[in-house]
């Protein structure tokens, strides 16, 4: 299939079938593919968070508002979190960067406000959502982007401490049944000419 057939039929799975096994071989592919998001000055602020055990599964669910129901039956949850804890992060980038990307945080982390540093750290993490949704899909996986997640309960079941859970990927085998397949809701975009500008 080709990327633009991909993408056109790839949909947010609203319901899972519970019972069908993501192969293994799948999700470690799915791994080692956010582990390749690319990121402004290559910061890499992220930690990813492969839940496939049922009960801390279920523990997720619970705090997820309208979520619940589909992250109970998808067999794969991915928790995408931030570097929250910077003194913490700064040691990863003195450690793990080079020296010239280090030095270029050094110097957005003097120029500007914490909470505004913050802010562009979760922007890369966005990035990684977007290789994700378009990885499940060309692994033949369906999925679900959720930013409807109690993060702040998700760090504690999770016992995050450096790290801010920003929002959840469900990920599974669709149900037939689902009202969200393309089938029964069609693909619901603003048209080219209205976001597309061609210079
Ligand atoms: C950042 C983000 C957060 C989302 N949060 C939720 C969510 O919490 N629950 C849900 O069912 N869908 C969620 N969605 C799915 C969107 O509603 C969906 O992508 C959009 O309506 C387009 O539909 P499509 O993905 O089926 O093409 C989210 C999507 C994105 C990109």
């Amino acid at each position: 299939m080709d990327i633009l057939d991909l993408i056109q039929r790839r949909y947010t799975a609203k319901q899972y079938n519970a019972t069908k096994s993501i192969p293994q071989e799948k999700i470690e592919d799915l791994k080692e593919i956010l582990r390749l998001t690319p990121s402004s000055i290559n910061i890499q602020p992220w930690k990813f968070t492969f839940v496939q055990n049922t009960e801390i599964k279920a523990k997720l669910a619970a705090v997820s508002m309208h979520n619940t129901e589909k992250i109970n039956q998808a067999q794969l949850l991915v928790v995408f979190s931030v570097a929250d804890d910077l003194d913490v992060f700064q040691k990863v980038v003195d450690n793990e960067l080079p020296a010239f990307r280090r030095d270029w945080y050094n110097q957005m982390k003097a120029s500007m406000p914490e909470a505004d540093l913050k802010t562009w750290l979760a922007k890369q993490v966005y990035i990684a959502l977007g290789v994700g949704l378009t990885a499940s899909a060309a692994l033949g996986l369906d999925s679900t982007a959720m930013e409807g997640i109690e993060a702040d309960k998700y760090k504690d079941i999770l016992n995050m401490n450096s790290h801010q859970p920003l929002f959840a990927m469900a990920v599974g085998y669709g149900a037939e049944e689902d009202f969200n397949r393309l089938e029964t809701t069609p693909k619901s975009r603003r048209l080219l000419e209205s976001v597309i500008e061609s210079i």
